[in-house]
C-alpha cells in the first residue's frame, strides 16, 4: 500500500485524512481500554493502585480530547476551509495548549506502565493497546503542529 506524504496534501485532504486517521480511532479507542483497564484490575493481584491510577488517567485523556477533537472540527477546519487564516491561527493557538496538556497525559499513561513494559502476561495485551494509543496520538499532534498550523501561521505571518 502506499503512504501518501501529508505534507503533500491538499488542506481539505489533510483535514479528512486527521479525522479518519486520529480523531475517530481515538475515540473508538479510549472507552475500551478505560473499561479492559478497569475489568483487570480486579484479577491481576498487586496491579490495583496503579491499574485505579491508570483508569483516572484514562478518563481525563478521553474526556479532553472528547473535547479538543470536537473543537477541532467545529471551530479550528472550517475555519482552514473558509481560509480564515487569521482566526484560524487564534484558534489553533489554543489547540497547541491543549497538545501540551494532552501530551502531558500520555506520558503519564507512559510513567505508568513503565513505558509500555511488563512481564505479567495479563497486562501484555493492554499494554500492548496503550502503547499503539499512545504512540498514534503523539503522532497526530506533531502532525497538526508540524504540518498542519504552519500553513495558516506562516500564511498570517506574511505580507
Ligand atoms: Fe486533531
Ligand atoms: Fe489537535
Amino acid at each position: 500500500m502506499t503512504t501518501i506524504d501529508p505534507s503533500l496534501m491538499s488542506d481539505r485532504t489533510l483535514l479528512r485524512y486527521i479525522m479518519v486517521t486520529y480523531h475517530a480511532p481515538h475515540l473508538h479507542a479510549l472507552p475500551r481500554l478505560r473499561a479492559a483497564t478497569a475489568g483487570l484490575s480486579a484479577v491481576v493481584i498487586g496491579e490495583k493502585s496503579r491499574l485505579g491510577a491508570l483508569e483516572i488517567a484514562l478518563r481525563q485523556l478521553e474526556f479532553l480530547l472528547t473535547h479538543h477533537q470536537r473543537k477541532e472540527e467545529t471551530r479550528l477546519f472550517p475555519l482552514i476551509v473558509r481560509g480564515d487564516y487569521a482566526a484560524a491561527s487564534a484558534s489553533a493557538a489554543e489547540m497547541s495548549r491543549e497538545h501540551e496538556q494532552l501530551d502531558a497525559l500520555l506520558t503519564r499513561l507512559s510513567e505508568l506502565t513503565d513505558g509500555f513494559r511488563t512481564e505479567d502476561p495479563a497486562l501484555e495485551r493492554l499494554w500492548a493497546a496503550l502503547r499503539s494509543l499512545h504512540d498514534a496520538a503523539v503522532e497526530h499532534h506533531r502532525l497538526e503542529e508540524t504540518v498542519l498550523f504552519p500553513r495558516f501561521r506562516k500564511e498570517e505571518e506574511s505580507p
